[in-house]
């Protein structure tokens, strides 16, 4: 049990594990792959330059599979805790689902974006996806442009793209005093060195959560090992 005592801070960071058990394939269970293409090789703004109806497919696709997904005992356990503990509370997600705003979360910062909008690649709207579910050859495009070229892209950020919200996680890090990590492989930075972030600013007790020891393991003062549905849920004692 993590005890959370009135002025601690907490900042936790989940990755594609915490929505497994909705349904929703984590990356490694895809072994990165998608209909024979690497992940990166649709996840990349030379992918969306070379084929843009490709990666429209594929972000569209999975719009579909998340769509019907519901939170699960996790992402519940966190929306609970926000209720608890307000703004002391810094909720990132790798995640570009919709799990934990089902789950009742209110401030969630999606670093790598959000599957359910899209943005002009020219003008930089965003949009909400009238046409989330259209495939091929049906790249929406954005009303800024007379002549109906500049087309919408996923609101997601790609390999080689800078994350979102990066202040407001440095800052969260600054102040953190409590990092606790769910499901997520340790593998892509900058997420990945959060952890060690939080220990040097703060001196920060690290956890990590999650069914495997992580790539980052050394980062972590403890490792609750199990699935996050059985764990979360009253691993985290606030008062
Ligand atoms: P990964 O697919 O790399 O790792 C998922 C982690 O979840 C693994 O370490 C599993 O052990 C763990 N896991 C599986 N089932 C779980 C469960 N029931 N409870 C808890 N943990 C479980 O996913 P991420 O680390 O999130 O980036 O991937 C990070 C980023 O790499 C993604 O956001 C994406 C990807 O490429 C972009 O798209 C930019």
């Amino acid at each position: 049990m993590i005890r959370v005592g009135e002025t601690d801070r907490v900042f936790v960071l989940t990755g594609a594990g915490i929505s497994a058990e909705s349904g929703i394939p984590t990356f490694r269970d895809s072994n990165g792959l998608w209909c024979g293409h690497s992940i990166e090789d649709v996840a990349t703004p030379e992918a969306w330059r070379r084929n843009p109806a490709l990666v429209w497919e594929f972000y569209a696709m999975r719009r579909k599979d998340a769509a019907p997904c519901q939170p699960n005992p996790a992402h519940k356990a966190l929306a609970e805790l926000e209720a608890k503990m307000g703004d002391r509370l810094t909720l990132c997600t790798q995640n570009v689902d919709d799990l934990h705003e089902k789950a009742g979360s209110k401030s969630v910062l999606h670093m790598h974006g959000w599957l359910f909008r899209s943005r002009c690649e020219r003008c930089e709207k965003p949009q909400p996806d009238a046409n989330a579910y259209a495939s091929l050859d049906a790249v929406p495009r954005c009303p800024c442009d007379a002549k109906g070229k500049a087309m919408l892209r996923p609101d997601i950020v790609w390999f080689g793209e800078m994350p979102f919200f990066l202040d407001a996680i440095q800052d969260a890090l600054q102040r953190t005093n409590i990092f606790v990590c769910v499901g997520s492989s340790g593998v892509v930075e900058p997420a990945a060195s959060f952890a060690r972030m939080a220990r040097s600013f703060n001196r920060a007790k690290t956890y990590y959560v999650g069914p495997e020891k992580p790539a980052n393991d050394f980062m972590f003062d403890e490792c609750f090992t199990g699935k996050a549905g059985e764990l979360l849920p009253g691993l985290l004692q606030s008062h």
